[in-house]
C-alpha cells in the first residue's frame, strides 16, 4: 500500500478533506499534516513539512492544496528530489507520472471541484513512470539542481 502525506492551507482545507475522504474510500493509507481549521495561514508553513517528507524518501508521494496551486508547487519545487506538478485536468495528472514522474501532486482548491480533483488523484495514483527518453530528461533536471544547490 502507497503512503501519502498530504496538506494545504485554508483556501485549501475544504478540498484536502475530500481527497481525504477519497483515500480512505479506496483504501490508499495517508498522512493529513494539516491544516485542519478555516483560520487564515502561510502556506509554506504547511507545505515545507510535506516537501520535505518527500524530499527525504521518508514517503514516496505527496498532495498539496492552496487557493490556486501557483504557491504550493513553486515551494515544494524548491526541495531536492521533488518534482511537484500543478494539475487542473485529469490528461495532465496522468501525464504528471508518466512522463515526469511527479511525486508531488499540487491541486488549486478554489480553481478544481471535488469530482475532478478526485479523478486526477486517481490518474495519477494508478499511473506508470514510463522512463527511458523521460528518465534521460529528469537526469538532466537532477544535475541542475545538483549543479546550482
Ligand atoms: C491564500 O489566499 C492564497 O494566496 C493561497 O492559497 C495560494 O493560492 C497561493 O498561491
Amino acid at each position: 500500500m502507497e503512503k501519502i502525506v498530504i496538506a494545504s492551507d485554508h483556501a485549501g482545507r475544504e478540498l484536502k478533506e475530500d481527497i481525504k475522504d477519497f483515500l480512505k474510500s479506496t483504501g490508499v493509507e495517508f498522512i493529513d499534516l494539516g491544516v485542519d481549521n478555516d483560520d487564515s495561514v502561510d502556506y509554506p508553513d504547511y507545505g515545507i513539512p510535506v516537501a520535505e517528507k518527500v524530499s527525504r524518501g521518508e514517503v514516496p508521494k505527496g498532495i498539496l492544496v492552496c487557493g490556486t496551486g501557483i504557491g504550493m508547487s513553486i515551494l515544494a519545487n524548491k526541495f531536492a528530489n521533488v518534482r511537484a506538478a500543478l494539475v487542473s485536468d485529469v490528461f495532465t495528472a496522468r501525464m504528471a507520472k508518466e512522463h515526469n514522474d511527479a511525486n508531488i501532486l499540487v491541486i488549486g482548491g478554489r480553481i478544481v471541484g471535488k469530482g475532478l480533483a478526485r479523478e486526477m488523484v486517481k490518474e495519477w495514483l494508478e499511473a506508470r513512470f514510463e522512463g527511458g527518453r523521460h528518465q534521460r530528461r529528469l537526469d538532466k533536471i537532477t544535475e541542475v539542481e545538483k549543479k546550482r544547490g
